[in-house]
C-alpha cells in the first residue's frame, strides 16, 4: 500500500478522478494533440482486458509498429515523446469519447474498445487498487464496491465511460469488442480484429497468435521479463505484473453478496436504460 495520501494520488479533470501520474499539464494539452491518420487506438475503462488486446493487436502486424505509453500517462514530455516516434503508432487510451483529443476523431482514426462485464471488471479493479501503491488505499470489498458504483474510482463511472464510446458504436473506424467474447472464441475476434485494421492474416497465424495470446503464456512472458515489467498500457500502474490476476469470466460472484448483486442489478438497469448493446 502506498505511503502517499489520496490528495497526493488523485487528482480531478474536467470531473473525473486521475491519477497524479497523468499531470494537469498534459491533460490539458491533450485537445491539441497532432493525430496521424493511420495510429489506432486501443481505448478501454481499466481492468477491461486491454494488455490482451494490446498482446494480439502488435502481434498481428509484420511492419513494425509501437505500442507506446497511454496518452494520458505521465507529464507533456510523454506527448513530445509520441510525437517522436517514426513507426506506425499503437495508442492505449482510458480517456472517454469527450476527452479524447479531437484530432483522433476528425482523422477518423481506427479505435478499438474493449469492454467487459462490469461486475468483473469491479472486482479486477478492487483487487488492481489493493495492490498498486499508485492508488489509494481500500480497505474492504465493501467499500470499494460502493465506490465504483458512485464513479469515485479512477477513470470515473464505468456507466459514463461506456456510454460515451457506445454512442460512437455504428462510426465506421470504430470497432467495439467484448472481453467475454475473446474469452469464448478468441480466433474468431481476432480474425474479426484483422479484418478491421485491415491486416491480411492467415488462419495458422492467427491461431499460433491466439496461443502466444492466452493467459498463462501472456503471464509467465511477463515473469520472465525482469527488465521491462514497467511497459503497460494502463497509466495507472507501473508494473505489468499487476496485470495478470486470473483473467476469468464470472469472478464477481465469489465477491458480491446477493444484495449488492441487487443493487448492482438495479443501478446498472436505471443507468444503461439508453444503451442498446
Ligand atoms: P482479472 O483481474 O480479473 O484477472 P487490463 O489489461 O485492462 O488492465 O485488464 C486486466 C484484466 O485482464 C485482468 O483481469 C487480467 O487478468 C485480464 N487478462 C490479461 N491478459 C489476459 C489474457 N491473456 N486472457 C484473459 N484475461 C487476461
Amino acid at each position: 500500500m502506498s505511503n502517499l495520501s489520496e490528495a497526493e494520488l488523485i487528482h480531478m479533470f474536467k470531473g473525473i478522478p486521475f491519477t497524479t501520474r497523468s499531470s494537469l499539464e498534459l491533460l490539458k494539452s491533450l485537445d491539441t494533440f497532432d493525430a496521424r491518420e493511420d495510429d489506432v487506438l486501443l481505448v478501454s475503462y481499466p481492468k477491461s482486458g486491454t494488455h490482451w488486446l494490446a498482446g494480439v493487436i502488435t502481434k498481428l502486424y509484420d511492419a513494425q509498429v509501437t505500442l507506446t505509453s497511454p496518452i494520458e500517462f505521465g507529464d507533456v514530455s510523454n506527448l513530445e515523446e509520441l510525437n517522436k516516434v517514426s513507426s506506425q503508432r499503437i495508442i492505449p487510451t482510458h480517456l472517454n469519447y469527450n476527452m479524447l483529443p479531437p484530432n483522433f476523431k476528425n482523422k477518423k482514426c481506427k479505435m478499438i474498445y474493449i469492454s467487459r462485464n462490469p461486475k468483473d471488471t469491479a472486482v479486477s479493479m478492487y483487487h488492481y487498487y489493493r495492490d498498486n501503491p499508485n492508488l489509494p488505499t481500500i480497505d474492504t470489498w465493501t467499500a470499494f464496491f460502493d465506490l465504483f458504483l458512485k464513479g469515485d474510482v479512477v477513470c470515473g463511472s464505468w456507466f459514463d465511460h461506456f456510454l460515451s464510446w457506445e454512442e460512437h458504436k455504428n462510426d465506421k473506424n470504430i470497432l467495439f469488442l467484448f472481453y467475454e467474447d475473446m474469452k469464448k472464441d478468441l480466433p474468431k475476434t481476432v480474425k474479426e480484429i484483422s479484418l478491421f485494421l485491415g491486416l491480411h492474416v492467415s488462419d495458422n497465424d492467427i491461431q499460433d497468435i491466439c496461443k502466444k495470446s492466452s493467459f498463462s503464456e501472456m503471464k509467465s512472458d511477463t515473469e520472465k521479463e525482469n527488465s521491462d515489467s514497467s511497459h503497460t498500457v494502463c497509466s495507472l500502474t507501473s508494473n505489468r505484473r499487476l496485470i495478470f490476476r486470473k483473467g476469468a469470466v464470472g469472478d464477481w460472484k465469489n465477491h458480491f453478496t446477493p444484495k449488492q448483486n441487487q443493487r448492482f442489478e438495479e443501478i446498472f438497469n436505471e443507468k444503461m436504460k439508453l444503451s442498446k448493446m
